[in-house]
């Protein structure tokens, strides 16, 4: 009994201490619709600058990325892909490993995609971010779900090398430009920060 009031004090106290370390005008863009995107954008920025913050834990950084970016605009599935690392006993029999699911907001996904398949693959092959309009003129696009319609995948970058991707659907065609292209990817640039659970 004792034990349980002092856990849900600890968990209220550690709510409310990531509520007031976040400032109060980050929560403000998924409720604004009048702003642009760009000052959406901006406004998420500071907030996953604010949330990454003194943690080391890249996926644990990962799920609120992709949380914070899927509640404010509203998109089918928001996650990441990450470059499995290859153990040293492998290294002779395989150049690289695969993408594999990593923490996302939206339906069931498909867990693994080789590079160079798919929008994700084609993203970590070419080491670019890829803007698909329409994900049904896209040779190779891998449909996770039929409901999707256009896609943006963003490289996580560690020392120029890919260490994950952003991955982000739509049920919209032409969802995505340069405006998500630019923010997306200083978004991702804070991930790379805290790297000691991926290769
Ligand atoms: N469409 C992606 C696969 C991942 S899902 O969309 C979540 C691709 O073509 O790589």
């Amino acid at each position: 009994m004792v034990h349980l009031l002092f856990e849900s004090t600890f968990c209220t106290k550690s709510f409310l201490y990531l509520r007031m370390s976040i400032k109060s005008s980050t929560f403000a863009a998924e409720k604004d619709r009048s702003m642009t995107k760009e000052e959406q954008y901006q406004e998420l920025v500071a907030q996953v600058a604010s949330v990454v913050a003194g943690e080391t834990d890249t996926i644990a950084n990962m799920a609120n990325v992709a949380a914070i970016l899927h509640k404010a605009f509203g998109f089918w599935w928001t996650g990441f892909y990450r470059v499995e690392p290859i153990v040293e006993s492998q290294k002779s029999k395989v150049e690289r490993g695969e993408l594999v699911l990593g923490p996302f907001q939206g339906p069931l996904a498909c867990t693994r995609i080789p590079y160079g398949k798919g929008v994700c693959g084609t993203a970590w092959a070419k080491n670019e971010t890829v803007i698909v309009p329409n994900v049904h003129e896209f040779a190779g696009h891998i449909a996770c779900s039929s409901e999707s319609n256009s896609e943006i995948v963003v490289p996580v970058r560690l020392n120029d090398k890919v260490i994950a991707v952003l991955d982000i659907d739509s049920k919209e065609f032409n969802t995505f430009d340069e405006t998500d292209q630019k923010y997306l990817e200083e978004i991702v640039n804070y991930l790379s920060g805290g790297t000691q659970t991926l290769q």
